[in-house]
């Protein structure tokens, strides 16, 4: 069993250093938790292998892929992402890097720049899985952040160069980005957007992937209806669960 439990921070008060450097809960005045930076290295919410393997064949005739990984947290999904590029589809890893990964947290953002992560053994693990035992080629080991922890570890220069983290509110950002080729990561954040503010999201996530896009969402989007909110805006589910792309809108 894996237990994390978390620090809780809000303006008011400083921020107490976490179990797991990367999980963090803000709470607003009231104590209701605002926002999360749970995340993992290999979240097995989606299937990198499948997910990179459709990508390849998607863009094989494509110049240039745009990847962007909004709501990164500490990095370990782009790290995940790139990983799973090098070993899976390296035929398209020069048209996809760097990753442009986006975070609204500033504190979570720092750590990500900062690069090193405290572990588990099942981190390192799924890290071999996914590269055929190369670890070592793209991970240090570093001393724990935490005392709970025996280790952490920071990428090298190989894997870190291969992402370019930026602050952003995905709210804000969407609108900014090219108009074509777009793969856009968008997972386990929708909870903290305000489901307001969904149908408009879906939108502009659909204007941005229109011309040969994909959206990918996590699991934890499930419990807030975003498929659904997707569907009315013109995606559909492709063979890979939690991967959407859009579907041509007939024009009035
Ligand atoms: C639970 S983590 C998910 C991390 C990662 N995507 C994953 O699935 O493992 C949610 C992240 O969303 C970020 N976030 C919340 N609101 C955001 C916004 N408006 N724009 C960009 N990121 C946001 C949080 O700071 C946090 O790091």
């Amino acid at each position: 069993m894996r237990i994390s439990p978390v620090a809780y921070f809000n303006t008011c008060r400083p921020i107490v250093p976490s179990f797991k450097s990367n999980e963090l809960e803000t709470l607003n005045e009231n104590g209701e938790v605002v926002n999360r930076n749970v995340t993992e290295l290999f979240r097995a919410d989606l299937r990198w292998q499948e997910f990179t393997e459709l990508l390849a064949e998607k863009y094989y005739n494509t110049d240039r892929i745009n990847i962007v990984d909004y709501a990164c947290s500490d990095g370990s999904e782009a790290y995940t992402l790139a990983l799973s590029l090098m070993n899976y589809a390296p035929e398209i890893c020069e048209k996809s890097f760097p990753i442009i990964a986006k975070d609204f947290d500033k504190h979570i953002l720092r750590q990500a720049i900062a690069g090193p992560c405290n572990v588990f053994n099942s981190d390192i693990d799924a890290i071999n899985d996914h590269t055929n035992n190369r670890f070592d080629d793209y991970f240090n080991i570093v001393p724990a952040q935490d005392s709970d922890f025996i280790f952490a570890i920071r990428p090298k220069k190989i894997l870190k160069d291969k992402i370019f983290f930026e602050h952003a509110n995905i709210l804000e950002d969407v609108q900014r980005l090219p108009d074509e080729n777009n793969v856009i990561l968008c997972r386990n954040c929708w909870e903290y957007l305000g489901k307001q503010n969904f149908h408009y999201l879906a939108e502009q996530l659909y204007e941005k992937t229109k011309n040969n896009g994909l959206l990918v969402i996590g699991k934890h989007e499930e419990k807030f209806g975003v498929p659904e909110v997707l569907k009315k805006h013109g995606f559909r589910e492709t063979q890979v669960k939690h991967v959407y792309e859009p579907v041509k809108r007939m024009t009035a």
